[in-house]
C-alpha cells in the first residue's frame, strides 16, 4: 500500500517535468500522489507549474507558507524572512504571474490532511500543526500510535521513527537544499504493520531553470541560482 509524497515545488517546472516522466517511465501512475505546499515562489515558473499541477486530477494538495504569501498581501509585513526588499519584490513579482484562476486555486487548498492508510494513521502538514513557517518538533508529537507525520518546508529530507510514529520530509523537488541538487520527493510504502519511507532522487535541466530566471529577469535571482546550483541555503536571496 504506497503513496508518493512531493513537497516544494517553489515554480521549478523542469522539476517537476522531471518528475512527472519519471513517474510515467517507471508506471507510478496508480499510486496516489500528495503534496505537502509550497509550488510558487523562490522559482521562474509559477504559473506553469500551477497548470501542471492541476492536471494530476484527483490528487490531494496542502498549502505552505509561500503559497501564503502570494495570496495574502499581509503574510509580508513584518515578515523577517522578507526582511530584504527584493524579497517582498519577488513575491509581487510571482503574484503578477498567476492568472485569476491559478490565484483562486491556491487560494482554496487546505493546510492539513489526514487520512489511514493499512495500519498506519497519516498526518500531513506543510511545516508543523500551528506554524507552516517552523518544522515538526519529534517531542511534540503523539509516538504512542502508528502514524506517519508527512512535512515538508526546511527542503531536507528527514526520516525519523518515534516510538510508533514516523516524522517523514520527501525533501524538496524544486529546490532541494541538503547538498544534493537533484529533485527530491517519497514513497511511503505500509506493509503489514510495518512502514517504509523512502526517499528518491531525480536529475532534471537545473541550468533550464537558471535561463528562465535570468530571461525573465526574476527579482531575487542571484541568491535562488546560487541555491539551486549548490543545494545549499544562501542568505543572498
Ligand atoms: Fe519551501
Amino acid at each position: 500500500m504506497k503513496i508518493m509524497l512531493v513537497s516544494d515545488i517553489h515554480a521549478n517546472l523542469p522539476a517537476l517535468e522531471a518528475f512527472s516522466a519519471y513517474r510515467t517511465k517507471n508506471r507510478l501512475e496508480g499510486i496516489p500522489l500528495y503534496f505537502l505546499g509550497d509550488y510558487v515562489n523562490l522559482g521562474p515558473f509559477p504559473e506553469e507549474t500551477v497548470n501542471l499541477l492541476r492536471s494530476f486530477s484527483g490528487e490531494v494538495y496542502l498549502a505552505g507558507n509561500h503559497d501564503r504569501y502570494i495570496i495574502n498581501e499581509h503574510a509580508l509585513d513584518h515578515n523577517p524572512y522578507f526582511g530584504n526588499h527584493d524579497g517582498i519584490l519577488h513575491c509581487r513579482w510571482t503574484r503578477d504571474q498567476l492568472s485569476p484562476g491559478s490565484l483562486e486555486w491556491l487560494r482554496n487548498i487546505p493546510t492539513r490532511h489526514q487520512f489511514e492508510l493499512g495500519a498506519f494513521h497519516v498526518d500531513m502538514v506543510h511545516g508543523r500543526h500551528d506554524s507552516d513557517e517552523e518544522t515538526l518538533d519529534a517531542g511534540r508529537i503523539d509516538s504512542k500510535r502508528k502514524i506517519v507525520y508527512a512535512c515538508g518546508h526546511t527542503h531536507v529530507p528527514r526520516n525519523q521513527g518515534v516510538g510508533l510514529a514516523h516524522i517523514f520530509n520527501p525533501g524538496s523537488l524544486g529546490k532541494p537544499l541538503d547538498r544534493d541538487n537533484r529533485a527530491s520527493f517519497g514513497i511511503v510504502d505500509v506493509s503489514g504493520e510495518n512502514a517504509s519511507l523512502e526517499v528518491v532522487r531525480i536529475p532534471y535541466d537545473i541550468e533550464r531553470t537558471v535561463r528562465a530566471l535570468e530571461d525573465r529577469e526574476v527579482p531575487w535571482r542571484k541568491g535562488i541560482i546560487n541555491s539551486l546550483r549548490t543545494a545549499i541555503y544562501t542568505d543572498e536571496e
